[in-house]
């Protein structure tokens, strides 16, 4: 009856939270797989730590390297163990590499796979997350959809009827049962006025002119809007940032560079800004739900809802963008929604649960 579940990144790690606690909740008995895909004690360790998530059972050790590297990795290293622990469902969340590797890996082995997060499209067929994403569910026996939009771009894909359920988004459990304790987080910024940051997506820190935009769009961010920049640097952007030779572009004292946060510090300076600015995907739904307005640094985003009740706004990677993004976005006056509804009220992971107990039982 044994469920595993298959992760190697910091949002799959996040999302680990609410769904082992509603595993737990409904007695599956479970472990975890960790692909090794993030390592650094800030994109890792420190969530088990804060979060107080099961330490895993299988350690893979991939890290970084190419797509393929990673995924074949996985492959390889999952396929031997799959055939021998014989798990009845594999369960990935997200859109990553992790998350593909482990997909693929169990239906070779014959195991049936749940993917949590299911259908949500960017509709940019070269977006490494989206070839993820967009093969996860074709291969997948059970698709918990997050929002509305996700579960009818599954059915417009000719996914059957039968394998998709709309169950709400896992990450707004988290925030919600995680509330207190974002509370009792301390803020050294709760002071000043400031944009919460965050940049990893490969298509704004791999190529240097880009790269050299964004950065000098945060810049003009500070010295025109007098706001403070917070920005936890992702250590993708960080290398990217130091191979183009770019850190002069953030030498200004309203700039505040920090290593990677833990998960309930994230929460809490999205929490104390007066706007987010990123291109991830679970931050910009993460402002969202804690009512800040967000710009997101990209062209499509995969959380319609947040831009149609006006808290996101789109921004091209040109500083001058960026600027009149932000500019927008601190006088917008967005629909006052409740986001917990558009999300499943804080009870996404305790239906996936009872479904994935139904499916093994
Ligand atoms: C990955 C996911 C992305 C997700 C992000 C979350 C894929 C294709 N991309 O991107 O969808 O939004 O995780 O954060 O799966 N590195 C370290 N330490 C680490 C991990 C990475 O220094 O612990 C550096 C390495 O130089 C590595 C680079 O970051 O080459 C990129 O890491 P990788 O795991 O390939 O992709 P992410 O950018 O983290
Ligand atoms: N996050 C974090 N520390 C940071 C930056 C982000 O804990 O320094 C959290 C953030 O609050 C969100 C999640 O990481 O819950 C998003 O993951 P990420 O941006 O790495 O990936 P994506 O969602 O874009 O796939």
């Amino acid at each position: 009856m044994t469920v595993s579940l298959i992760v190697g990144t910091r949002p799959q790690l996040i999302k680990l939270y609410s769904l082992v606690w509603a595993l737990r909740r409904k007695d599956i008995d479970f472990y975890v797989v960790h692909t090794g895909q993030h390592y650094d004690y800030g994109l890792d360790g420190v969530f088990f730590e804060e979060l107080g998530l099961p330490k895993p059972k299988f350690y893979l050790g991939v890290g970084s390297g190419s797509h393929g590297y990673q995924v074949g990795s996985i492959l390889t290293r999952l396929e031997p163990l799959l055939l021998r622990e014989k798990p009845k469902l594999v369960i990935v969340p997200g859109d990553t590499n992790s998350a593909l590797g482990g997909a693929l890996a169990s239906v070779k082995a014959g195991v049936p796979v749940a993917h949590v997060e299911a259908g949500l499209r960017s509709r940019l067929p070269f977006m490494a997350e989206e070839i993820n994403r967009v093969l996860i569910d074709h291969m997948s026996s059970i698709l918990f959809a997050p929002t509305v939009y996700a579960y009818e771009n599954l059915l417009r894909e000719g996914i059957d009827l039968s394998k998709i359920f709309l169950t709400g988004d896992v990450m707004a459990d988290n925030i919600m049962m995680l509330k207190n304790e974002v509370e009792k987080i301390r803020n050294e910024f709760s002071d000043v006025e400031y944009a919460y940051v965050t940049i990893h997506r490969a298509e704004n820190t791999d190529n240097p002119s880009r790269l050299s935009e964004v950065l000098e769009g945060l810049r003009y961010v500070a010295e025109k809007l007098d706001l403070e920049i917070v920005f936890p640097m992702h250590p993708r952007t960080r290398k990217r940032i130091k191979e183009y030779s770019l850190e002069r572009k953030l030498t200004n004292p309203r700039i505040h560079i920090l290593k990677p946060v833990s998960y309930l510090r994230s929460l809490r300076l999205q929490k104390d800004s007066r706007i987010v600015i990123t291109d991830s995907g679970g931050v910009q739904k993460e402002a969202f739900i804690l009512n800040k307005p967000v710009v997101t640094l990209r062209e499509t985003t995969e959380w319609i809802e947040t831009v149609e009740y006006g808290w996101n706004i789109l921004a091209k990677p040109i500083k001058e963008s960026i600027l009149d993004a932000v500019k927008k976005a601190l006088h917008a006056k967005p629909v006052a929604v409740d986001p917990y509804k558009l999300y499943g009220e804080g009870k996404a992971s305790l239906r996936i649960a009872q479904i994935v107990k139904d499916f093994i039982t």
